[in-house]
């Protein structure tokens, strides 16, 4: 099996039977349900997300996944773009003839009534994409009806060709930064009221969002202002458990002999179940061809790994976060469970300031607060990384 540090479906995706079962069960019903899935960064949401898809579309359910984070420059006419696009590609077999959104955008305005009238759609589609194609092109200014039409053309293909639909948007929080116009005045958050006012009344489009930063996704779907508010299904993705890493050495490591149970615990400890890890430590293990794995040598491969992957991996944790929040991270490390006043005496910052970075910490899924004034790494790669750096 190869590794990968893509997001996997099919053939490579291992585990996350209850969720993937759940997912497939309601979204192919005729129940009124969506989903946002939440999770720190790479425990395998997107994974979900795209085995989900493959799975309905065995089902003949049209399944549209757009990553918000593809949408570059982060407007919202490219996302209107993007948007139009794949919901037309989802649909091509589905639809009389075939065609592309950037046939439209090159067709003359004149020309683009016939042209919509020879591809036998229903009038509600094509009057969807006439409005669709006249705001990408400047022709109309009227972003809100745009966008509108953009949501609804998946609702209208989905009645004209009698079919289920599923909309899905990664990394949705992202969508509040969407901008407009040449001030680039922020207008992600009407968007976002929009989708939750038109998907009541879709009947046969369903919507799952997913992000990682709990906090933004909370501002959104979870808390009692927040515009999906009891709108859709929370599901904190959870990392593997034991049983699912057993399943994950047997597909992708299936030779491996492991020495004793300890090393396999330890294994289970150092990747905090992260998907992620697994898959840079399981490569470094298959590269190195190794047939037996015990503690001594697990410790050096996760050196090597930290030596050669740790910054490309970790930099981003990093660059996010104040000089006091690394300090705490890096006292945290050094010496886990450490309660917050001894992090402020071993690392010469003032309690207040470990306190609120610990908060933000918390928020950012970085660490979590396990009792009363105890914290631990939510990825403990990432926690050895930094006392790794320290070490240098
Ligand atoms: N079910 C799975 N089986 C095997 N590998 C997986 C699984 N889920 C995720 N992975 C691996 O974990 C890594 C992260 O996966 P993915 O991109 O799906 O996570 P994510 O939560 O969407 O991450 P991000 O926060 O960066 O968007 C990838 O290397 C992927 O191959
Ligand atoms: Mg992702």
């Amino acid at each position: 099996m190869s590794f990968s540090l893509y997001s996997v479906s099919g053939q490579g995706f291992v585990g996350r039977d209850e969720n993937i079962t759940e997912l497939v069960k309601q979204l192919s019903s005729k129940n009124k349900i969506g989903f946002s899935l939440s999770g720190i960064r790479r425990i395998g949401k997107t994974s979900i997300l795209k085995e989900t898809k493959r799975l309905l579309e065995k089902k003949g359910i049209i399944v549209i996944y757009i990553s918000v984070w593809s949408i570059v420059p982060s407007t919202v006419d490219e996302f209107a773009k993007i948007l139009n696009r794949a919901t037309i590609l989802a649909f091509e077999k589905k639809l009389p003839k075939k065609f592309k959104f950037e046939h439209l955008l090159v067709t003359g305005t004149k020309a683009l009534q016939t042209f919509l009238q020879n591809l036998k759609l229903s009038t509600t589609v094509a009057a969807d994409l006439e409005a669709s194609v006249s705001y990408v092109r400047k022709e109309s200014d009227d972003v809100e009806n745009a966008m509108k039409k953009s949501f609804s053309l998946i609702e209208d293909l989905s009645r004209m060709t009698k079919t289920q639909s599923v909309l899905v948007i990664d990394e949705f929080p992202s969508l509040a930064d969407l901008t407009y116009g040449t001030k680039n005045q922020k207008m992600g958050l009407q968007i976002i009221q929009l989708l939750r006012t038109l998907f009541e009344d879709f009947k046969l489009t369903k919507l799952v969002v997913s992000g990682s930063f709990r906090d933004t996704l909370e501002n959104l779907v979870t808390k009692s202002k927040a515009p999906f508010y009891k709108q859709l299904l929370l599901r904190e993705i959870m990392p593997f458990n034991k049983k699912e890493i057993e399943e994950f050495l047997k597909h992708y490591l299936h030779t491996l002999k492991f020495s004793d149970e300890d090393t396999k615990n330890e294994l289970y400890k150092i990747t905090s179940g992260i998907p992620y890890n697994l898959q840079l430590i399981g490569k470094e293990i298959q590269y190195l061809e190794l047939k037996k794995i015990d503690r001594k040598k697990l410790s050096e491969i996760i050196k090597i790994v930290l030596q050669k992957d740790g910054e490309q991996s970790f930099k981003e944790f990093t660059e996010n976060i104040s000089p006091s929040e690394i300090k705490v991270l890096k006292g945290l490390a050094k010496s886990p469970g450490l309660s917050p006043i001894d992090i402020s005496k071993q690392e010469f910052i003032d309690e207040n300031s470990v306190n609120n970075s610990l908060n933000l910490l918390g928020k950012k899924g970085i660490i979590k607060k396990v009792k009363r004034g105890r914290y631990e790494f939510t990825d403990n790669l990432f926690s050895e990384w930094l006392k790794y750096q320290s070490l240098l």
